[in-house]
Parts: C-alpha cells; structure tokens; sequence
C-alpha cells in the first residue's frame, strides 16, 4: 500500500495561498505520494495548531503572514540562513523526531532572478524597500552574491538602521528612509514592504533607478502590482512580481522534505497562463 504523507501551509489568511496547487503540481511531476493542504491558522492558534499536526503524522509544513517568527520560535534546529533571517517558513520533521527550521524565502528570489531572469547581481548596487519579516528573509543571500553595495530603506528609519546593523559582518550593508535615497541610483530595487497588497507605493525619489535597472516585487497578483507598475514606468529593463519567488520557494522546500527537485519552469508557466498573462 502507498504510504501518503501529510503536508500543509499555515497563515491567516491562506484561502487564496497558491502553494497546495503549486505543491500538487510538484508531487504529479515528480510522481511523489503526498497530500499537501492549506489551513487557516492564527497566530494565537499557531502553538497548538503544528503541536496537532506534527502528532497526527504531518511530515512537514509551510508558515506564511503572520506566523513566520513564531515557526522560528518553534524549530528544535535551524538553518544558519533561518537563524539570521529570525523568520522560518519551512518546518520538517527529522529522522529523530525533532523539527527543523529553514527559511527558503531568500533562495527562492535568487534562483528566480538568476535563473530565470538572468538577472546578475554581483558589484551591482541593491536597494531593498522595506525593513520587516519580508526584508529580513532576504538580506543575507543578497549579500552573499557579492552585491557591491545594499541598501535598506524603510518609512520607519529606525527599523532601517537596526537592521542593517544585523547585518554589517556580512557585506557592505547600510539603513536609511525614503528621502535619503535622492541623488543615489541602483541597479536592482526590490520592494519587500507591505504596500502593494493596499495599492500603495513607498515615497520614492526620481532616478533612483539606473539604466537597465530591474525592479522585483516580492508580492504577486492576477494584475501587475503598484511596484511593477512603477518599474516600468521608470524604464526598468525588467520589473517582475514574486510568482516565480513563491514557486522556486516552495520547490526548495519540496526538496527539504522529500530530496527530489521539481522542475519549476513548467509550473511557472502555468501559473502565468492561468492569470491571464506573462510578466
Ligand atoms: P512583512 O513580514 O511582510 O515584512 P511587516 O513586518 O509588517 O510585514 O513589515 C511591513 C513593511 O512594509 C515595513 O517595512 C513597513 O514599514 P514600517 O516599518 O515603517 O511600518 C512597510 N510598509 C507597509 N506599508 C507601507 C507603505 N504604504 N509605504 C511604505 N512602507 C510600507
């Protein structure tokens, strides 16, 4: 008999997650035996919530908003890259029981702008808007691609300095607000606030952009976000959501926890068919 094993996402809200079909696509390509569900998980739930699921024989879970620092709280072992970035989106269950923590957030944005976008990233100089949970699951993977400068800016300077203060023994890395950024230029910009999901856009000088600059938006939807909108605006040569972030995540989780490499490329493509358009 076929031995199906137990996976699932948790976050509130999750009931437009796109990860149980994008986890049931890699189980079909790879021919693996597994159920992969979404479940609606509030932060005050999230203890007893993985405590059940854990108990019940689940192999392992994805946490998306708001319960990425709480996973991290919760893993017996972490990920230098979990450790750093003090937010995990990925629990799996050991061969001795115990739960480790990664977060495959960061790696998924580099394969994506790497691999599938051949965008390059070393000596470029990098500015990350933002300095919450989104930000913090990023800076370290950026800085190891020997980026020649990173930069944080974010609406509440403090958070910005604090940081990038983290962050210092590991490149050249720096905090600051909004208005700081005039009379600076970039060749990637990667907008990790929160804002596209109201519509809004972070204050943001003229020019910052240079030529040929890319603009990457970690958040995603069925019409082009606020940031990429703004990307093209400002000519970026490519400004590109976080579809293909979320699927290149997801197979590095789906490679932590059955050792087997989906091919991402196709199920991008169709998710991008399936919104109606390819950006
Ligand atoms: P996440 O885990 O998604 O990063 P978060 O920790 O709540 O969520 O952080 C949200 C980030 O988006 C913060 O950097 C926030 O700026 P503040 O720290 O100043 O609050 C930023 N943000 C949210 N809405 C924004 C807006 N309309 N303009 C600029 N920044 C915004």
């Amino acid at each position: 008999m076929t031995n199906i094993e137990h996976y699932a996402v948790f976050g509130s809200p999750i009931k437009h997650s796109k990860s149980p079909r994008i986890h049931k696509l890699f189980a079909e390509q790879t021919q693996q035996a597994l159920v992969y569900d979404d479940q609606e998980v509030p932060a005050e739930q999230f203890q007893s919530a993985v405590s059940d699921f854990f108990e019940q024989g689940g192999k392992g879970l994805n946490c998306t908003l708001p319960l990425k620092e709480l996973a991290w709280s919760f893993a017996d072992i972490k990920t230098e890259r979990a450790e750093l970035s003090k937010a995990v989106n990925t629990l799996a269950l050991q061969a001795d029981g115990s739960i480790l923590g990664d977060n495959t957030d960061g790696v998924g944005l580099l394969t994506d702008l790497i691999n599938n976008h051949q965008v390059k990233l070393s000596n470029t100089h990098v500015l990350i808007l933002g300095a919450g949970g989104a930000s913090r699951g990023i800076i370290l993977p950026i800085l190891e691609q020997n980026v020649a400068s990173l930069v944080i800016a974010n609406r509440t300077i403090d958070k910005a300095i604090n940081l990038a203060n983290e962050f210092t023994h590991k490149g050249t890395i720096t905090g600051c607000g909004f208005d700081d950024l005039a009379n600076q230029q970039f060749d990637l910009i990667i907008n990790a606030t929160s804002s596209s999901l109201s519509n809004d856009l972070p204050p943001l000088p003229e020019n910052i952009l240079r030529k040929n600059g890319v603009c990457y938006d970690l958040a995603y939807g069925n019409e082009p976000t606020t940031f990429v909108k703004w990307g093209k605006k400002n000519q970026a040569s490519k400004s590109l959501d976080g579809l293909g972030m979320l699927v290149e995540q997801a197979a590095e989780a789906f490679f932590i926890w059955r050792g087997v490499r989906p091919n991402t490329k196709d199920v991008i493509a169709l998710l991008n068919a399936e919104r109606g358009k390819v950006i």
